[in-house]
């Protein structure tokens, strides 16, 4: 029955899996990639990697935005250093300088005549990316031709109000995390609503199953709290418009929150208060890095890092290497869950580890069913 198919050990702990994931899923996945206001000027860019596609965003001097693949056509060297800044009138390779137009096209190849005689330029420009834009915010996806309008489709008209440049929130400092699981081990606790009156007791507090829905909108994935479970909308710690924490008492007063998993490789956080937006970076078949933007309300502290167990200042990185103290005594959910996830990973990693039952409803563990069942109509495995 594939319908009930759960994916199986393999999924999270092979390189033969994971290598089939980046050959058959993320070369034609949509992640989040940054905002529009990211790229104010011609060559301001954002370097960003879609699950093992190095590509960069740039505004060119038309004024238009494009994704290219960062990868020199010559020998490979990447092109964009960073997360992001401005390049300058053209992309210059520091290897043997080829050097590149904003649009990606071939201008120069030092040495040509003698080196190159019978080189095409035009048949060289960088590889272009798909990109599509939705409320402000810049999707990118390593397949050119992968249709945007047909990915957001299914949220389009029914997506947070949120509008990151009317609204008085402000962008607050990134978080970069590092967790030791597999992608879909954060991805399946992202939309798990199974556990977050039990995990997350002490922090979100809930709501339980029943009062907790889980919609389908094609392979994305919208959450929120019904009625009697709205009080559980908003983590504890958001306040509220008098400063207090966790009293929102109303559907009216939470206004709209919620959560959109937006597949495979982004969750969208609305609050009354703010919006978060996670991209999931694999970086191998049981690691991943979450990189977090997120815009907080005028009282809320632009630099929560240092708040947060486990921000290493050097290296700006969150991870559970630094932790001093356990992480349900952190009160911070986020870190519940990296705990939670990599607990989850150690489990998989064992020879004993067999699949369990799978709770029923679409407050429970039913998305990690569709979830299972998105990824399987991608890959070219047996169920
Ligand atoms: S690798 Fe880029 S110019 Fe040689
Ligand atoms: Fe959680």
């Amino acid at each position: 029955m594939t319908e009930l198919h759960r994916l199986g050990r393999e999924a999270y702990i092979d390189p033969v899996w994971h290598e089939r994931e980046v050959d058959q899923l993320f070369l034609n996945a949509w992640c989040f990639a940054g905002i529009t206001s990211d790229f104010k000027e011609a060559g301001d860019y954002k370097a960003v990697e879609i699950g093992g596609f190095p590509i960069a965003v740039v505004r060119n001097k038309d004024g238009d935005l494009g994704a290219v693949h960062n990868v020199c056509r010559h020998r490979g060297a990447t092109l964009f250093d960073g997360n992001g800044g401005n390049i300058g009138k053209s992309i210059v390779c520091p290897y043997h300088r080829w050097t590149y137009g904003l649009a990606g096209e071939l201008r120069g190849v030092p040495d040509k005549q003698t080196c190159f005689p019978d080189l095409e330029r035009s048949k060289l420009g960088l590889k272009p990316a798909g990109l599509g834009i939705f409320k402000g915010l810049v999707f990118v996806n390593p397949d050119p031709n992968a249709n945007f309008d047909d990915w957001i489709a299914p949220i389009a008209d029914q997506a947070w109000p949120h509008d990151l440049y009317a609204s008085d929130v402000r962008e607050a400092v990134p978080l970069v995390y590092d967790v030791k699981c597999n992608w879909k081990v954060f991805a399946e606790n992202a939309i798990d609503g199974y556990h977050l009156a039990y995990l997350h007791e002490q922090t979100l507090g809930g709501p339980t199953p029943d009062k907790n829905v889980w919609e389908q909108a094609g392979d994305h994935m919208i959450w929120y709290a019904n009625e009697e479970g709205v009080r559980h909308r908003l983590p504890k710690k958001i306040r509220d418009e008098n400063g207090k924490i966790g009293t929102i008492k109303s559907a009216q007063q939470a206004g709209f929150g919620g959560v959109y998993f937006l597949f495979p490789l982004t969750l969208v956080v609305p609050t009354p208060y703010g919006l978060s937006i996670t991209a999931l970076k694999p970086t191998s078949a049981s690691t991943t890095r979450l990189t977090i933007r997120h815009w907080v309300g005028p009282w809320q502290s632009l630099d929560e890092r240092k708040y947060i167990q486990g921000f290493d200042k050097k290296t700006g990185i969150i991870s559970s290497d630094n932790w001093t103290r356990h992480p349900l005594e952190t009160g911070d959910f986020q870190t519940e869950d990296v705990w939670i996830c990599e607990k989850v990973q150690q489990g998989l990693q064992s020879p004993a580890f067999e699949l369990g039952p799978l709770s029923l409803g679409p407050g429970a563990e039913d998305p990690i069913r569709w979830f299972h069942r998105s990824i399987l109509s991608r890959l070219q495995v047996s169920d």
